[in-house]
């Protein structure tokens, strides 16, 4: 039994605190919120856990293992390197941090004291984009050549990270999760339109080594919601589209082949494949429950998690080139 101190009772807090206490395996033992109205919310809703105001009660606390960390970003690694100190396994809140420097700290004093480090990234544990991911590995898709995503909506604007930072976080995990091939540039170009406030729209280009280009729109100001993702394949294509209830996942059997030709009637020589498509059963669970039991069972099994430390890097690495390119107008940023 993995017993859980979570730090942050906002927005998403709850949810991460339901999902503890749904789970066999861990024990929701305190929460610790700042906000005193939050405190109160939490001890209605959970009436046996401790509620404290300060999350140096949870590091000092014996009886907790693994603090959850759902607070703003910008106070992800100093919680996050206290509760290490503290002997404290971590699952934090994605992004991991915000900076490079700041995830590498938190890796490297995770390894020096063998705890584990997990990132809240929420969609690698998706049942569709799980489902994505396993045909993408076993080959089905065939060579990935693209990847582009939407994921708009009239949202929530954050005060002091732009949208790349809040939302395109989640599609970088989905891509990297699904071609696992190193991005070698990033260029991004952003739109901030109201003053005192970072881009609320982006558009980032990922060039990927083995030539797969991805594409990522996203956006808190736009009158659609939308949740979608294409992967293009060189043998079928997926559309993933988060909104469609009964068919959140479509695969198509289609494709272009060209046949070998120096000829200049290269036109000729190309095949269209247009097969069925597929909109296999999706497994109905909440992704935020897999993605606990993960954690847990990563503590108890000592394994990685799915999302561990240097994957929540890779990502950090995409999102700081990004803003180097944002302020670039656009410019391509080569990564190492
Ligand atoms: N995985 C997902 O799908 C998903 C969705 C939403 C938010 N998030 C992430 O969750 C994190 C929190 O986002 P949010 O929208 O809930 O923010 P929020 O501002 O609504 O909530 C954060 C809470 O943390 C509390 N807090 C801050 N510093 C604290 C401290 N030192 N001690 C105790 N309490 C403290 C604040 O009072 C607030 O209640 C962010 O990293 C965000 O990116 C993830």
């Amino acid at each position: 039994m993995i017993r859980i101190g979570l730090i942050g009772f906002g927005y998403w807090g709850p949810n991460l605190a339901r999902n503890v206490a749904e789970n066999l395996s861990c024990e929701l033992v305190a929460i610790c919120e700042q906000v005193p109205e939050r405190r109160a919310r939490a001890q209605r809703r959970y009436p046996t856990t401790r509620v404290v105001a300060e999350p140096r009660e949870l590091f000092a606390a014996p009886d907790i293992d693994a603090c959850i960390i759902a607070t703003p970003v910008s106070t992800h690694a100093e919680l996050a390197l206290e509760a290490l100190e503290s002997g404290k396994h971590i699952l934090v809140e994605k992004p991991l941090a915000p900076s490079t420097s700041d995830c590498q700290r938190i890796i490297e004093l995770a390894d020096k004291k063998g705890l584990l480090v997990a990132v809240g990234h929420t969609f690698m544990y998706h049942p569709a984009v799980r489902k994505i991911q396993r045909d993408a590995a076993a080959g089905e898709l065939g060579d990935i050549l693209s990847f582009n995503s939407v994921r708009t909506n009239l949202g929530l604007f954050q005060g002091d990270y732009n949208v790349l930072w809040d939302l395109a976080v989640h599609d970088l995990s989905m891509l990297f999760h699904i071609v696992p091939q190193r991005p070698q540039a990033v260029s991004a170009a952003g739109l901030a339109h109201f003053p005192g406030h970072p881009e609320e729209s982006a558009y980032l280009t990922l060039w990927l080594d083995k030539g797969c280009l991805a594409h990522l729109h996203v956006s808190w100001f736009s009158p659609l919601k939308i949740r979608q993702c294409i992967v293009g394949g060189s043998k079928k294509m997926v559309v993933y589209d988060d909104l469609n209830a009964s068919e959140k996942v479509k695969i198509y059997d289609c494709g272009v082949t060209s046949k070998h030709s120096s000829s200049q009637r290269l036109k000729l020589e190309i095949d269209y494949r247009s097969g069925d498509m597929v909109a296999p059963c999706i497994e109905n669970r909440e992704p935020l429950s897999i993605e606990i039991e993960d954690f847990v069972l990563s503590i108890l099994d000592k394994k990685k998690p799915t999302s561990d430390g240097a994957f929540a890097l890779r990502i950090v690495e995409v999102l700081e080139a990004a803003d180097r390119s944002l302020r670039r107008q656009g410019m391509p940023i080569e990564l190492r």
